[in-house]
């Protein structure tokens, strides 16, 4: 893929275009100008690469701008695991591999065509159906990355359950919070799960919040790490038992194209996680066409997206996304770095695997491991790289492209969200002269905007707040439980305007950089944690009185957590304490949100009407200078920030 050219872009090689879905600029503006004159013509021409029952939409769009509430193609029907097995049984695909998983131990390997997988989903829809399970009953998912995970969310979509997958690495409050907002009827677990050689125990952890009120009526739980644990009596059952009991067969619901499909909670400025809902129709048009469109999947080739299903990228690009197309994907249950630093490339090689996408943290970690575990492996196989959760920058992504890459393979940068359901800004791998550490262009059909504080419309190469213009099929249709929060946080900052949270600039040739958020989020290795969470945590303790969490640049997570704290009188600093208070932040939110820092201080910075000004303790935080703080009259009192600097960690 090289030479670059003047400008210092990478360009695709010959033989790769040839390979790709849109093969040059101009397919690309075509596309997109077409699109853009009339998007919702466009959209119902992705919407034809879906099976539908029927497509008895009488409007494709509708909107109501002042609910800020909106349709794709209600009224159409579909079933979601109908589209992503049943038909690829019919249409010749039956022997081919679905799913590929490989466990963290490397001989513990399951390989599912297609024909398998169907087998197995439907079994489980009967198990769940059996344990009350109906359409429009939420189902909590608390699994390792084993293949039962993407059967049980394929049987809820074949059932019509709506569900809730709570990633493996929370830990009780956290996954109390979340099964106590969504009321599931079944909860799905296993006995535990295995991570860099040690077993984690998730049935011990279920049983901790279910002693607490909750609606949970049964739990079906995997055998996987065969650690011993407490199945309570008339509750519990076993997945293995359970799927002996049930008809092999299970016909697909009918449900219509904004019926819930899942829901998936995300971090935002608040303490409180929001449950973004997504529907059968717009997600699955919208995951199967950016799936089409950037990763240029050809017959017979073998996809990997390291992500975690717990999150927005497992579903949408690890299961949904290639499974609607018909596409073999690698479902991984390890970590990078174990047994050995070279894990991901023995896998690579082992399955030879042809497109491979995953997270800038990740890759900074690798790069700084050194290239020799790389070296080690014939990664002649991969042809195309991606990279999605934070900016990659131009320095990680030329590493990523020379050595993981052999210098051959274009990398997609890809920008999206857990609302967006699916990708919305990346390159088009086999059409654009790619620019390290941009994500460069929407997809078509997606317009953007990057706009002041005052809605006026930045110039070229201005930093502002980034909007999508308009509602497209994928985007998350509410809040669970809480549609006031939904057109408060995404919709009233611009009416009409669907608010990011994130910056961005956008360059004279129409590329588009992103920058981070811009709220209180914090990202951790590409995972969205709110600020007020993990405050929310500290504050529990007997010995805290304040707290305010801030983000800090760090080499490999990209972001850690700095917190502030302040101490109610009768408690004194102490190594001890900090422990505790790292504890406990481990023990309600989880272990991806342990501080890396805590700063015990007198006072914090607060505005004459009483605000945390996060934006100073951001600053301090990240080692400025009084002076490089600006402003700093307007607070309250002033005299705090010298302590805070003289404090700091
Ligand atoms: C960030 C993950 C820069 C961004 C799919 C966004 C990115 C948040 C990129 C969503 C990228 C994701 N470049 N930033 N390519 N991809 N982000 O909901 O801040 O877990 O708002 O969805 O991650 O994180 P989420």
């Amino acid at each position: 893929m090289t030479p670059e050219n003047t400008k210092g872009q990478y360009l695709p090689s010959d033989e790769y275009r040839k390979t790709a879905m849109v093969k040059s600029v101009d397919e690309y503006t075509r596309l997109y100008s077409e699109s853009m004159k009339d998007p919702v013509a466009y959209w119902v021409k992705q919407a034809e690469h879906i099976d539908w029952f029927s497509k008895g939409w009488k409007e494709p769009f509708t909107w109501n701008k002042k609910k800020d509430e909106f349709t794709w193609f209600k009224g159409g029907k579909l079933n979601v695991s109908y589209n992503c097995l049943d038909r690829h049984v019919k249409n010749g695909l039956k022997n081919t591999a679905a799913i590929i998983f490989q466990g963290e131990d490397d001989k513990d390997v399951r390989v599912y065509t297609y024909g398998q997988l169907l087998h197995e989903v439907e079994r489980f829809s009967n198990v769940l159906k059996k344990n009350g399970v109906k359409k429009g009953d939420r189902v909590a998912v608390y699994l390792p990355m084993i293949p039962e995970l993407a059967i049980t969310l394929l049987a809820c979509t074949r059932v019509g359950a709506i569900h809730s997958v709570v990633f493996a690495g929370f830990s009780s409050d956290a996954i109390f919070n979340r099964v106590a907002d969504c009321t599931p009827k079944v909860l799905v677990t296993s006995d535990g799960s295995y991570r860099a050689g040690k077993k984690i125990d998730m049935k011990g952890k279920v049983n901790e919040i279910l002693e607490r009120d909750t609606s949970v009526e049964h739990v079906l739980v995997v055998k996987h790490t065969g650690a011993d644990v407490v199945m309570e009596k008339d509750r519990d059952v076993w997945w293995h038992e359970e799927m002996e009991k049930v008809p092999l067969k299970c016909e697909p619901e009918v449900m219509d194209a904004e019926d819930p499909l899942f829901m998936l909670y995300t971090s935002g400025t608040t303490g409180k996680p929001k449950g973004m809902v997504h529907v059968n129709g717009g997600y699955l048009v919208g995951v199967n066409s950016s799936f089409r469109y950037i990763f240029n999947y050809n017959p017979g080739q073998v996809y990997w997206c390291t992500a975690d299903i717990g999150w927005i990228t497992g579903h949408s690009s690890i299961l949904y996304g290639p499974l609607s197309v018909g596409a073999t994907t690698l479902m991984f249950e390890g970590v990078p770095n174990y047994p050995e630093n070279d894990r991901f490339w023995q896998v690579a090689e082992k399955w030879k695997v042809d497109i491979f996408y995953t997270a800038p943290t990740a890759l900074r970690m690798i790069r700084k491991n050194g290239d020799d575990w790389i070296k080690k492996h014939d990664l002649s196989s991969l042809k195309m790289l991606a990279s999605v959760g934070e900016p990659i920058d131009a320095d990680v992504w030329k590493w990523y492209h020379r050595v993981i890459g052999g210098g051959r393979c274009p990398i997609a940068d890809t920008w999206w969200q857990t609302e967006t359901g699916s990708i919305i800004i990346a390159p088009l791998t086999g059409a654009f002269d790619l620019k390290p550490g941009s994500a460069m262009k929407p997809l078509p059909g997606i317009k953007t905007g990057v706009f002041r504080e005052d809605k006026t419309e930045c110039g070229v190469g201005e930093s502002g707040n980034l909007f999508l213009m308009e509602p497209f099929p994928s985007l998350a249709r509410t809040i669970w439980n809480d549609h006031a929060k939904y057109v408060e946080q995404y919709w009233a900052t611009f009416p009409g305007h669907y608010l990011t949270g994130d910056g961005a600039r956008i360059d004279a040739d129409g590329d588009h950089w992103l920058l981070g958020r811009v709220d209180d989020v914090i990202s951790v290795a590409g995972h969205r944690i709110g600020a007020a969470e993990i405050e929310a945590a500290l504050i529990a303790h007997p010995a805290v009185a304040e707290a305010a969490v801030v983000p800090v640049p760090d080499e490999i997570k990209g972001e850690a957590i700095y917190t502030f704290v302040t101490l109610k009188d009768g408690f004194t600093e102490s190594e001890d304490l900090k422990k505790q208070l790292i504890n406990q932040v481990r023990n309600v939110v989880g272990p991806i949100a342990t501080p890396k820092t805590i700063q015990i201080s007198q006072g914090l910075p607060k505005t004459r009407s009483g605000k945390i000004m996060r934006r100073l303790l951001r600053k301090i935080a990240g080692g400025s200078s009084q002076s490089e703080l600006g402003d700093t009259t307007t607070l309250l009192d002033p005299s705090v920030i010298e302590s805070l600097i003289k404090g700091r960690l």
